[in-house]
């Protein structure tokens, strides 16, 4: 059943995203790590919200995706579920799991849709098996090719991939991969637009890019990116909505100061009335 009011169907799944794409309907897809940043994109229409594993950089404070466990991803996965209502919900499979023999993945998999109540989980990488195995075992997988940031192990192997016409290939025969295992949908990351546009046009399920160019069916950006919490460099292909980070310092600094000044609270933020005094 269809919202009049946003054209969004009660409970977007695998199958509206693929309708999208044959209609020619971009979707937009967002991180978030907990209830209020699911709530508030699940409020604005995000089709699709990722608890993605930048949860080690944007909220642990850590150098690289590869520290991440199953149980950050597993907290964070449970507390970002009580916001969405609309949105698919889907979850990255951290490095470490990843490490683990197939049977553990797909135990692993299915905790996130049981106990995180996840509808899909998203996978790095060319691992074509584990997608049909997950399928099969009846979990919705996301594939993720391009720069895949469990492969690199601090901001330097950030690099644009497949930019050669080689490159380029294997990358689409690896997408042709994924499809045929069985994902619903394709994030590539950091590729050539020409690239990902060859993609987009010569696979059925909807590519989701991140520094892929505007040619794929979807974009993803990074809660902290899209809202500006850092106030320090950006990523090229991040475009900031917000300069969040800034107007919440000058917030905190006005807190400090009118507590030093004694001006907050003031009686209206009291209880109780200075004339029981
Ligand atoms: O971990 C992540 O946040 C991601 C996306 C941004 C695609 O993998």
């Amino acid at each position: 059943m269809w919202c009049e009011l946003m054209d969004r169907p009660e409970k977007i799944t695998p199958r509206v995203l693929k309708e999208y794409k044959v209609k020619g309907r971009h979707f937009a897809c967002l991180t978030a790590y907990d209830t209020p940043s699911a709530r508030l994109s699940d409020e604005a229409g995000i089709e699709l919200i990722l608890v993605g594993d930048s949860l080690g950089m944007a909220v642990l404070g850590l150098d690289s995706t590869r520290p991440v466990t199953f149980e950050h991803m597993l907290y964070h996965t449970q507390a970002a579920r009580r916001g969405v209502k609309t949105a698919l919900f889907a979850v990255d499979m951290s490095y470490e799991t990843m490490t683990l023999p197939g049977d553990k993945i797909i135990k692993y998999a299915k905790r996130f849709v049981e106990e995180g109540g996840a509808d899909a989980v998203k996978i790095e990488g060319p691992v074509f098996e584990l997608i049909s195995q997950l399928t099969a075992s009846k979990i919705p997988v996301i594939a993720h090719l391009g720069l895949t940031p469990q492969s690199v192990s601090d901001e330097k192997g950030y690099k644009v991939q497949a930019k050669t016409q080689e490159e380029a290939e294997i990358l689409l025969e690896n997408a042709k991969k994924a499809e045929a295992a069985g994902a619903f949908a394709l994030v590539l990351e950091c590729i050539p637009l020409q690239t990902a546009k060859k993609v987009t046009e010569n696979i059925k399920i909807p590519t989701i890019g991140i520094g892929a160019g505007p040619f794929c069916d979807a974009q993803i950006l990074v809660w902290h990116d899209l809202l500006g919490w850092d106030t320090a460099k950006k990523f090229k292909f991040v475009r900031r909505y917000l300069s969040f980070g800034e107007e919440a310092v000058k917030a905190i600094r006005h807190f400090k100061q009118d507590v030093s000044s004694g001006s907050f609270p003031n009686e209206d933020e009291s209880f109780g009335t200075k004339e029981l005094l």
